[in-house]
């Protein structure tokens, strides 16, 4: 569970991915890997889903990929038995969060108030999902929140944008973001983008890591 929390710390960005079919779940894993991102968080939003990941961990079995939106039970073991790396949730859920800590799965639950986290923290999470980060207050709520809980580290997602980006990574709680601008040209098949993208995305993180 550590190490999968290291990776995502060390790769700072997580390309959350809706796929269609898993066809096009390979293109999308294919162009960020050529990208030099090879990260995803497959959405349990659409029946492709546990295929797709089943398929991009067998083509890519180094790769740093999940699941999101992981709302039961049944989606946990869905993902899980297809290879997901992590599972990331929009909401806390008890029964999700159990099921992964019993199986030494990386789990981030989406946490948006101090209830939420007194519930992460009691159960032993160090990182959370910080959802829906921009519409619920952004960097300032994530401030607020972090002060009374110094050790908890988040991954803000929702809103977050090449734009944010870089204010979201300058708060030292911040361990990585998570969002779907790196892959939306996926919507219309545009593999390339999503591939410039990634790139993009990258020089982002370098730039950000040689700042120190
Ligand atoms: C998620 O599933 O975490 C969010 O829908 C991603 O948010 P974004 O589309 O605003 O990046």
């Amino acid at each position: 569970m550590n190490k999968i929390i290291k990776e995502i710390e060390n790769t700072k960005i997580i390309p959350v991915v809706t796929v269609q079919n898993v066809t096009q779940g390979l293109h999308i894993m294919d162009a960020l890997a050529e990208g030099g991102l090879p990260a995803a968080e497959i959405t349990f939003r659409t029946e492709a889903a546990a295929e797709a990941i089943r398929a991009m961990c067998r083509k890519y079995p180094d790769a740093l990929i999940g699941a999101g939106t992981i709302i039961n039970v049944r989606q946990a073991e869905e993902a899980a038995a297809a290879g997901a790396k992590f599972l990331v949730s929009p909401g806390y859920s008890d029964e999700v969060v159990n099921y992964c800590i019993e199986r030494n799965i990386a789990v981030l639950p989406g946490c948006m108030t101090p209830t939420d986290i007194l519930r992460a923290l009691a159960a032993g999470l160090s990182m959370v999902k910080f959802f829906p980060a921009e519409p619920a207050g952004g960097l300032r709520l994530l401030k607020a929140l972090s002060e009374p809980f110094p050790k908890l580290r988040f991954m803000p997602t929702g809103g977050i944008s090449k734009d944010n980006l870089m204010e979201y990574l300058n708060f030292s709680k911040v361990v990585a973001c998570g969002g779907s601008w790196i892959t939306k040209p996926a919507k219309e098949n545009d593999f390339a983008a999503v591939r410039q993208e990634a790139e993009n995305a990258v020089k982002l993180v370098c730039r950000w890591k040689e700042q120190g």
